[in-house]
């Protein structure tokens, strides 16, 4: 059997049940019976319409994880990279911050060095409920993740440095302007990542525009994974 991730037992029946209560929501989310419809595609990208529940009401007991397979493609990215200082924009019930977590706390270990996963909410039920899950993980996990409670345009202003990675799990209109808060602060080599950037294209115009430029200083790649997953490389001249 392949080992994707390196992980205690009870982490990865952990995740494995958390993945699978993520996905049910989704399901339920999308069926037509569902009491607000969207007007998106995917999840990542949903907005509210005219008369239909408020958006962040209705998002607000929602995991909208990142697929499992895109947080195993990151956790051996980080393993790769040696990365040990994580921002997520976007951490809901902290389900890829674990992934996040467990690799920068393997690299931080094997490099001498602390690590730090800056995790970022703006619903208190929703960090609370991470927090939970985190410290069922066990230290290793809970003891690298300092998580931001509040609106990420403020939380985010700084408190951290050489950012080796930023993973863009936010709702679409955010994308561009987290990038450009954290990017002063992002060391060269760093890497980008934006979920659903093929069933979202619309709603990262923008962020894409941006990092596609000329002499934007990112090389980008769309993976092929559902949905896309973009994976942009800050390398300055
Ligand atoms: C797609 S979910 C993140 C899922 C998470 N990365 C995971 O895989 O488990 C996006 C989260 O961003 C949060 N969010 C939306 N706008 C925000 C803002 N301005 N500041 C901080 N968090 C925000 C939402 O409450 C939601 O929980």
């Amino acid at each position: 059997m392949p080992s994707p991730i390196d992980a205690p037992p009870h982490i990865d029946a952990l995740l494995s049940r958390l993945h699978q209560q993520s996905l049910d929501q989704e399901a339920a989310l999308k069926a037509p019976s569902a009491a607000a419809r969207f007007v998106s595609s995917d999840l990542t990208d949903l907005t509210p319409t005219a008369a239909e529940v408020p958006f962040d009401a209705l998002m607000r007991d929602k995991f909208i994880a990142l697929d499992a397979a895109k947080c195993v493609f990151t956790y051996n990215l980080l393993r790769a990279t040696g990365a040990t200082t994580v921002v997520e924009a976007g951490t809901s019930f902290g389900v890829s911050t674990i992934y996040l977590a467990l690799a920068v706390a393997r690299n931080a270990a094997a490099m001498g060095k602390e690590g730090r996963v800056i995790g970022t909410e703006k619903e208190e039920g929703k960090a609370a409920e991470a927090r939970r899950y985190w410290r069922e993980c066990g230290s290793e996990v809970e003891g690298v993740i300092d998580l931001r409670l509040g609106d990420l345009l403020d939380t985010l202003k700084d408190g951290f440095a050489e950012v080796d990675c930023l993973l863009l799990d936010i709702w679409t209109p955010l994308a561009l302007p987290t990038l450009k808060l954290v990017q002063p602060k992002m060391r060269k080599g760093a890497v980008v990542l934006a979920d659903n950037t093929l069933t979202a294209a619309e709603g990262y115009k923008e962020l894409l525009e941006y990092l596609r430029a000329p002499n934007s200083g990112f090389t980008n790649l769309t993976l092929p994974y559902d949905g896309g997953f973009e994976m942009s490389v800050y390398s300055p001249r």
